[in-house]
């Protein structure tokens, strides 16, 4: 996903702007840019490549000076990774740059109607319409102009625009693509998120779609998409710095996988107060609650293995349906949602486009809409009815970890609250999963002291080019997010499969040496999971068994290799037993050298279909 910064104020803006693309760089790109005004006209600088290579183009940001300019890292979508590709994106006289984060529909229209009025193009992008277009439009009102073009293009866009007539300000607009704005004293900024900004500011603007801001050294205003003046609150932003920085970890996402305690009891902790659960902020009423007849979960990646793992959970404590769909299924698939359905939505992110786009159509069909959400303020938070914040603090790596056990737990919560206010769980039942919950943060804490065995077994298994997860129930939901650790920062192909249909086919994939993860958390269906084991080792399996601590002795004795957490209650087993699969995948990234935090083709939020 791109990354946009731009500064107008009394410092040199290109070292800010490089220091900010480089915080930004988690989220995936390949070629990179600035443009800054420098002695009455805009000077831009471009690469493919790694941040690094534009850097050395300007000398470390000595190469520009100017006090006011943009920058971009971009993660191509129109056109290949190129230096002509790269974004600022300019306009035929040089004087309007623009970067841009999103897809425009009708680009194509819009070229097409541009080349035929004589405006040349030199680049493949959807951007450079938009370059083209302002000028087309401009007539010494740089925010008339603009405004022109928004009722013009279609699709997703964050934009920052600068123009070399009016250096003095920048324009920011947003639709379907996060931007935010930050109040300096006497500069301000723009950016796709608050990690390319906070050590500058920590009062942020969140823009809202359709918004358009006018950034000048003086201050903000912003406007609603008819250019009307609006009033926009800033927001304190009060995580430290050091969490969206490496903090002497190797990688990001080591960081966030020993961070995940901590980031446990900040979710779970200000929600239970004498052994009750409450959730703040809970604008759903006792009525709304006893009506409710379904339960959608609906997200993507590891926020939909989230809802696997959810739905048996949430249907065993409530007696509800629970149907968990991926999100860029479900908005096409004519879903059946009414007044009485409700939709929880569960990312990250907060941005990601297929699951927003879930949220508007579950909307439109009448639908309550609760968000289980990391980033404040992002667009799936301020569309929902009801948020629910993870509060697991920025999490920078692309492969989720802290993330994914947070959303967990708040899941976890809200199906205790729903309970407790429908009836449908025995006190008994209810304390014994709320201590239990208090005491997750220190049992996974034992996890990772003991991963130095989850580390041997990376030692002994990073060479194989295919793995299975196997596991029943909540094991096999399990399984779906040990997979996609795996594959998506090993590159190792790995499939999760639900133990017990093993055997309707995938089975004929297993032969001598054929490493399999098996699953075996779950008490209840502890000796399915034996039988499993055996099942596949028969066939030549190379087995590498989780279980919990009490059954240490039985696994130990068919399994070769055996991995235990400590026992819990079994809602909270894929809490725990997720971090040995975090672990296990990252290790075996480490060993293949691969580069962990940015993993090829991926981006920390997809934010394009
Ligand atoms: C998980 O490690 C991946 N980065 C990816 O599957 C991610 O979970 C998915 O893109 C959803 O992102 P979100 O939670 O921000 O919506």
């Amino acid at each position: 996903m791109c990354g946009i910064v731009g500064y107008i104020g009394a410092q040199e803006a290109t070292p800010i702007l490089l220091d900010g693309l480089a915080r930004l760089e988690y989220r995936g790109y390949d070629s990179a840019g600035v443009a800054v005004y420098s002695d009455g006209a805009l000077k831009v600088a471009k690469a493919k490549g790694r941040l690094q290579v534009l850097s050395d183009m300007l000398q470390g940001g000595a190469a520009i000076h100017g006090q006011v300019g943009i920058g971009h890292t971009r993660w191509a979508t129109h056109g290949a990774p190129s230096d002509i590709n790269s974004h600022p994106q300019v306009s035929r006289s040089g004087k309007i740059a623009v970067v841009h984060n999103g897809i425009i529909e009708n680009y194509s229209a819009l070229k097409q109607f541009l080349i035929s009025q004589g405006v040349p193009f030199t680049s493949q992008t959807d951007t450079e319409v938009v370059a083209q277009l302002i000028e087309y439009f401009y007539d010494g009102d740089l925010l008339q102009a603009v405004g022109r073009v928004l009722h013009r293009i279609e699709g997703a866009y964050a934009l920052g625009i600068l123009c070399a007539d009016t250096p003095d300000q920048l324009i920011a607009v947003r639709r379907d693509s996060p931007l935010i704005l930050g109040v300096g004293e006497g500069e301000n900024f723009l950016a796709s998120d608050v990690t390319a900004i906070i050590k500058h500011t920590r009062e942020v603007i969140y823009m809202e779609d359709g918004e358009v801001a006018v950034l000048t050294r003086e201050g903000i205003q912003c406007y609603n998409h008819f250019l009307q003046p609006v009033e926009k609150e800033a927001a304190h932003v009060d995580w430290e710095i050091d969490a969206a920085e490496k903090g002497g970890y190797e990688h990001f996402m080591f960081k966030e996988i020993m961070e995940q305690p901590e980031a446990l009891r900040r979710a779970i902790f200000p929600r239970i107060k004498d052994g009750q659960v409450y959730l703040e902020d809970f604008g759903l009423s006792d009525d709304y609650i006893r009506d409710i007849r379904k339960i959608y979960i609906v997200a993507c990646g590891s926020s939909y293995h989230v809802g696997m793992v959810g739905k048996y959970n949430l249907e065993r404590i409530l007696r509800l349906p629970v149907e968990v769909a991926l999100a860029s299924e479900f908005r096409y698939r004519e879903p059946i949602v009414d007044g009485h359905t409700l939709v929880i939505m569960i990312s990250q992110s907060g941005e990601t486009l297929d699951t927003m786009a879930a949220l508007r159509e579950a909307k439109r069909l009448g639908g309550k809409i609760l968000s289980i959400v990391n980033v404040v303020g992002s667009s799936i938070a301020r569309e929902s009815d009801v948020v629910l914040y993870t509060w697991a603090g920025p999490e920078i790596a692309v492969a989720t970890t802290k993330a994914y056990s947070t959303q967990l737990a708040v899941l976890d919560l809200l199906g205790l609250h729903f309970a407790q206010r429908l009836g449908t769980m025995g006190k008994e039942a209810y304390d014994q999963i709320v201590q239990e919950m208090l005491l997750l943060p220190a049992k996974m804490e034992q996890v990772l002291e003991n991963r130095e065995d989850i580390q041997y077994y990376a030692s002994q298994y990073f060479n194989h080019d295919s793995v299975f997860y196997i596991g029943r129930n909540l094991d096999y939901a399990l399984g779906l997010e040990g997979s996609l650790k795996l594959k998506e920062i090993s590159y190792i192909h790995s499939e999760a499969y639900a133990s017990g249909e093993l055997k309707h086919g995938t089975i004929s994939l297993i032969e001598e040496g054929t490493l399999v993860v098996a699953l075996a958390t779950y008490s209840r269906l502890f000796e399915k999971a034996m039988s499993n084991v055996v099942e596949v080792k028969s066939r030549g399996a190379d087995v590498l068994a989780l279980t919990t601590e009490p059954h240490r002795k039985e696994m130990g004795k068919i399994a070769n290799g055996l991995i235990t957490i400590p026992e819990t209650h079994p809602m909270l087993l894929p809490s725990l037993g997720v971090v040995p699969l975090q672990l296990f995948a990252y290790y075996v990234a480490l060993m293949r050298g691969c580069d962990i935090d940015k993993p090829r083709n991926l981006a920390k939020s997809v934010t394009v279909e």
